[in-house]
């Protein structure tokens, strides 16, 4: 049996009849087209190195515009240079940064430290990195994200704030107690729930959390009850980050 027998005679489209083979080579024409090139996609042995060569295009393309979504989040500065390997390693922080990128078991990474030392670059810096794996990112300052759950407090309902912070990989928590007066005491209880609902699903499940503040551990728990400082305690490692002012020093 041929392959002609198999497909029969059919009329091409000028009507003139078309062989099987040629109307193969049509067929395998019309694919690579509408596959953009990618006749391979059906063949029956694909070449390995090029399907593989996609996958990485497809994990870089997907990782590099995890970065941009998140750059383009951020309203408040430009951390669009931030990097990991573009930190200077003479700063004692930043060898201890890379090892909780690089443990598999980091969980929540305290940076805290005065106003302008860093904290938010040297956290940018670690979320591209996770982008650049392939990993969902997401960045929140405290203030903005329990605003954001407000009514009418942005384009998109509470609910869909909370699960698309919950559903990503590692999320940034900027400026955790920032514009708080410690001298009215705790934070309300609207923000310990939110808060709590925040920081606990991301206990045990490969999910990371780094959180950002420029307040210490007693002021923390002077703002946050009970429920959120022994979760954020858990699994945690702090990392001090000191130095001048970095926007100070770049004004003058
Ligand atoms: N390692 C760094 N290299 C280059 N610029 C930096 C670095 N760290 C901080 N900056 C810049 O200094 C300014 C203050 O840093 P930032 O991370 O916002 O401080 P913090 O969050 O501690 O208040 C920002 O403009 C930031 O881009
Ligand atoms: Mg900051």
């Amino acid at each position: 049996m041929t392959i002609g027998d198999v497909l029969g005679e059919q009329p091409g489209a000028e009507g003139r009849t078309t062989s099987g083979l040629a109307r193969i080579r049509e067929m395998s024409d019309r694919i690579t087209r509408e596959r953009g090139g990618h006749l391979h996609a059906v063949d029956d042995e694909p070449d390995r190195e090029q399907v593989r060569a996609e996958v990485s295009a497809l994990q870089a393309r997907t990782s590099s515009q995890g970065w941009e979504k998140l750059l383009a989040s951020w309203p408040y500065e430009d951390y669009s240079t931030a990097s990991l390997d573009a930190l200077d390693p003479r700063h004692q922080h930043v060898a201890r940064i890379r090892a909780w990128a690089e443990d598999p078991n980091g969980r929540t990474l305290l940076l805290s430290g005065a106003t302008g030392v860093g904290k938010t670059h040297v956290a940018f810096a670690l979320l591209r990195h996770f982008a650049e794996q392939g990993r969902t990112v997401k960045a929140w300052k405290e203030k903005s994200y329990l605003d954001a759950l407000l009514p009418d407090g942005g384009p998109e309902p509470a609910w869909k704030v909370r699960d698309g912070a919950a559903r990503v990989q590692d999320l940034l928590v900027d400026d955790l107690g920032a514009n708080r007066d410690l001298e009215r005491g705790a934070a309300t209880e609207f923000v310990q729930r939110e808060l709590c609902d925040l920081f606990s699903p991301r206990l045990g499940r490969g999910k990371r959390l780094i959180i950002t503040t420029n307040l210490g551990p007693a002021e923390l728990e002077r703002l946050y009850d009970e429920r959120i400082i022994s979760r954020i305690s858990q699994q945690i490692t702090v990392v001090q980050i000191t130095g001048p002012d970095r926007r100070t020093r770049a004004g003058w």
